[in-house]
């Protein structure tokens, strides 16, 4: 019987949640995918480091060449962020047909365009569920379950820090220092957690989100972007006082005017759903033609619920190679749209 061979690129935060879902749960993975799903090979920079696992040392490599040039591995997992090197890492993986699972937003964003365009010419297959709102399912809804509607709005919140410190300041005052470096303990931030703190990430999700949902190219440039850096115990008090509560939200629609893409802080009524969202929860709001108001709800970060996102990719992937079943979803077939002007 065909084993499935897995090389992942990282073993931080999301890579560790892979590595205990596949093995933990190998019996089961093997039963749904019909064949068995291995670690073969880890890249990391610091072979030496404690990782808090269970791990054969043997596995570890910090030479990417040698998961590249190993024919036995099938797919690639990127987990280690950041552009350089691993948009080259990927690049090279799906140029020699191996299909990828990546969690990383940044470079999907930014490069998304020539990377389904190398996934298209190999054949290989590029799956990124857990680049927006870690465990939560939003891209295959909206590629798949939803592909029928046109999609009209989506709102939500979709960083988990900045989510986290708003809960934390707004429901134990904590102040906005403590309450990053407790996100960040976590494992919820970023490397750099300017890009949550400032609107970054969740500006590059909705990019992704929004390239999906109205079928176009959405780059990062064109989503209005205010983060959270500003907002003071003061501004939370005042907005309790009007029973509002303070939310980072990200906002797409498709207008008459083109696409209009934005994330900055918004006071939201108590009783508005948002508003119960709290910690590490996100929520994201989709409205179709067709289906009207759904809702998507559960942890948005974190090593677990982001594991389970990507560990499903990885399980899609396999199924396409041991089934052979052609064609991965929605590529490069998009059409060019114009983006709304924000005049903020
Ligand atoms: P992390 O904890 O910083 O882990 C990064 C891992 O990648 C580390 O194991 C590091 O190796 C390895 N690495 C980084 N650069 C490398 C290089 N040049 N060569 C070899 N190995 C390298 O990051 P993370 O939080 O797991 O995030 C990984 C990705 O998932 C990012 O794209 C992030 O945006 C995305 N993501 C994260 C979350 C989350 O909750 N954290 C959720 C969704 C998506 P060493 O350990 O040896 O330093
Ligand atoms: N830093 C991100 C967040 C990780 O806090 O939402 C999940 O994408």
């Amino acid at each position: 019987q065909q084993t499935i061979k897995v090389a992942l690129l990282g073993l931080g935060t999301v890579g560790r949640g892979v590595y205990r879902i596949l093995t933990g749960n190998a019996v089961n993975i093997a039963h749904k995918v019909g064949a068995p799903v291995e670690i073969s090979r880890i890249l990391v920079r610091d072979l030496t480091r404690d990782r808090g696992i269970l791990l054969d040392p043997a596995l570890l490599t910090d030479n990417y060449q040698d998961i590249l040039d190993d024919p036995e591995i099938d797919i690639v997992v990127e987990v280690m962020g950041g552009i350089h090197p691993a948009l080259d890492y990927v690049m090279a993986a799906l140029k020699r047909g191996k299909s990828v699972v990546t969690a990383n937003k940044d470079m999907i964003a930014l490069h998304g365009k020539e990377l389904f365009a190398a996934a298209e010419a190999s054949g290989a297959g590029l799956l990124f569920e857990g680049s927006v709102a870690g465990g939560i399912p939003i891209i295959r809804p909206l590629k798949q379950c939803l592909a029928a509607n046109r999609i009209q709005e989506i709102m939500g919140i979709i960083n988990g820090t900045t989510n986290y410190m708003l809960s934390k300041m707004t429901r134990e005052g904590v102040d906005f220092d403590r309450a990053l470096r407790e996100a960040q303990a976590k494992g919820y931030a970023e490397a750099d957690p300017t890009a949550d703190v400032e609107g970054l990430d969740a500006a590059r999700k909705l990019a992704i989100l929004a390239s999906i949902a109205f079928n176009s190219r959405v780059t990062l440039n064109d989503v209005y972007v205010e983060g959270i850096s500003k907002i003071t115990a003061r501004d939370i008090a005042y907005a309790r006082e009007l029973n509002y509560v303070i939310k980072l939200l990200a906002i797409a629609k498709e207008t008459s005017e083109g696409i209009e893409v934005r994330v900055h802080p918004t006071m939201i009524p108590q009783n508005h759903p948002l508003a119960s969202v709290n910690d590490v929860f996100n929520a994201i709001f989709v409205r179709g033609d067709a289906v009207g108001d759904t809702m998507f709800y559960g942890r948005g970060a974190g090593e677990l619920p982001t594991g389970s996102a990507v560990a499903a990719d990885i399980m899609d992937a396999a199924r396409h190679i041991i089934h052979k079943v052609p064609g991965f979803i929605g590529c490069t077939c998009y059409e060019e749209k114009p983006i709304k002007p924000m005049a903020l």
